[in-house]
């Protein structure tokens, strides 16, 4: 062997090795390029892939936001037994339960705009991160990527009570007896009296309510203590007989107009752009009606499923979340509360019955409890001067009220909401005392000079002077 042939084949050998290292590091860097342009693209996105969540509300938080739609949400795990007894002394008699429906599946409207809309924005989302647009996690997008509608949401099933609703309205159900096992001894005594408005929803949470209220399964439950529902119920459903609230307020677009202002404000576009560059729709933005079916799911699907936040919330921010929720809030302002007096003028109606029943010491019913709808309950939550601001809610002051309002549905309209009172025989004491429970826990009231109890007649001579005596056809009559 010649040297030089050594080294020839030293130097091709040299080449041969140059060529794969040259390979490698080229590789090796097309590699690391790759890693830079989606290490670049998530220095964009802002987020951590493996910490996810951690600009999106979840738990209690998100809750708070969620308007008429979040699920209800007291389990009464804190609840102690003599916190529900105004004295030692004394024992409940009668009870009175005016609730709304459990959760419940998209109506017609949002069923139709979640199956048009939903899966192409969902598709636009997982193109634009694969694009490298838009500030979700990795994992957010996953989530969004196995997205499908659920199953049960058809225009069939619309308005239907799902079974989460049904486990709340047991647990209510169940705590209530807990609470005042007395009253709810047998589920066929004529002493209890159960209503619903004529909706499968409101039906079927009436059903929940009594199966976990006697401790029996659903076709178990007696039916003798349902009353058959009835359209229009002149005490459930008392606002579908009033014509001047109809005309004045329901069908009339004037008296929403701090809605209609908010929604084409400088505050509801940021939040809609905010929206969009969150999503990655950079070139054309989300419209009005497409960010509001993704708060509608978020919302719903986040109740389905008992409070874990629906794959759609990702879509929010904490300050997005206010702005969609004092929307919803302005709009149950001035359609159910203290936007116009005729809303809840009307809302003596429950109360009157309320007040009779409990005056009435000929019957010996032990249990009222009735299951209707937001529209009634918010209603009387202004009836009975409840979470009242000092100004009006308008479009013009978000910034001034939004940490500080009291009229927000996400905390007294949620699914389930539930007012109830309870009449107490005490020894020692000549007077009946009356007690207030909103959404299960002892309230305070104005009727009863802000305390959660205090003597019926009390109560009573309050609420007259308020409803006077409670002519619904002259509220009513245009
Ligand atoms: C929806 O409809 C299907 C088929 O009729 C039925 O099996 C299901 O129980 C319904 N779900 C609800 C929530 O109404
Ligand atoms: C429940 O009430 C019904 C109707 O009043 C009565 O026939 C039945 O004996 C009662 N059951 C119990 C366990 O008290
Ligand atoms: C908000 O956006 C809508 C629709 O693009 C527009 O009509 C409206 O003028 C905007 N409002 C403000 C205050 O800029
Ligand atoms: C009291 O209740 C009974 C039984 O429901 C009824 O017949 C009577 O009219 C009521 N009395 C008053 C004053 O409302
Ligand atoms: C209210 O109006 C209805 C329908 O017009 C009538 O049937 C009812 O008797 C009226 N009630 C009172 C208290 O005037």
């Amino acid at each position: 062997m010649r040297p030089f042939d050594f080294q020839n084949r030293f130097s091709r050998n040299l080449l041969v090795l140059l060529v794969v290292c040259t390979f490698i590091v080229v590789s090796v860097s097309k590699s690391k390029n790759k890693e830079k342009d989606s290490r670049e693209c998530k220095r964009n996105n802002g987020d951590d892939d493996d910490d996810d969540d951690s600009k999106t509300l979840s738990g209690d938080k998100l809750l708070n936001y969620l308007s008429s739609k979040g699920p209800y949400r007291f389990d009464g795990k804190n609840d102690k037994q003599e916190e529900y007894l105004p004295f030692k002394e004394c024992k409940a008699t009668k009870i009175w339960y005016f609730g709304r429906h459990g959760t419940r599946n998209p109506g017609k409207k949002d069923t139709i705009r979640m199956e048009k809309l939903l899966p192409s924005i969902r598709d636009k989302i997982v193109s634009a991160h694969d694009a490298c647009q838009g500030q979700l996690s990795k994992k957010q997008v996953k989530k969004l990527k196995e997205w499908a509608m659920t199953e049960d949401v058809t225009l069939e099933n619309e308005s239907n009570l799902v079974k989460q609703g049904a486990k709340e309205l047991i647990g209510i159900g169940k705590r209530y007896r807990k609470r005042f096992p007395h009253l709810f001894h047998n589920d066929s005594s004529p002493k209890i009296h159960i209503k619903s408005t004529k909706s499968q929803r409101t039906i079927a949470s009436s059903l929940a309510f009594a199966q976990g209220a006697f401790d029996k399964s659903a076709s178990d439950v007696s039916e003798t203590i349902f009353d058959p529902p009835i359209k229009s119920d002149p005490v459930l459903k008392f606002y579908e007989n009033c014509q001047k609230w109809a005309e004045q307020v329901d069908d009339n677009p004037s008296a929403y107009s701090e809605l209609t202002n908010f929604e084409s404000s400088t505050i509801m576009n940021h939040t809609i752009s905010q929206v969009s560059d969150k999503l990655g729709f950079i070139d054309e933005g989300l419209t009005l009606e497409e960010v509001t079916i993704i708060y509608t799911t978020c919302a719903f699907e986040t109740a389905w499923k008992n409070g874990k936040a629906s794959a759609w919330c990702a879509a929010f921010s904490k300050e997005d979340l206010q702005v969609m929720a004092y929307r919803e809030d302005l709009e149950y302002f001035w359609k159910d509360g203290y936007g116009h007096e005729v809303n809840y003028e009307q809302a003596c109606v429950p109360i009157q019955d309320l007040l009779e029943y409990f005056r009435n010491k000929t019957h010996m019913t032990t249990v009222r409890a009735y299951f209707s709808h937001s529209g009634a309950t918010l209603k009387m939550i202004a009836r009975l001067g409840l979470f009242e601001d000092k100004i009006s809610l308008t479009s013009a002051g978000f910034r001034e009220v939004k940490n500080s309002y009291k009229w927000r549905t996400s905390l007294i309209d949620m699914m389930g909401t539930n007012l109830a009172f309870t009449l107490y025989e005490c020894k020692n004491r000549p007077d009946p005392e009356i007690g207030f429970f909103f959404q299960e826990k002892p309230t305070k009231i104005s009727g009863c000079d802000n305390k959660w109890h205090c003597p019926f007649n009390q109560f009573q001579d309050a609420l007259s002077n308020k409803i006077g005596n409670c002519d619904f056809n002259m509220t009513c009559s245009l």
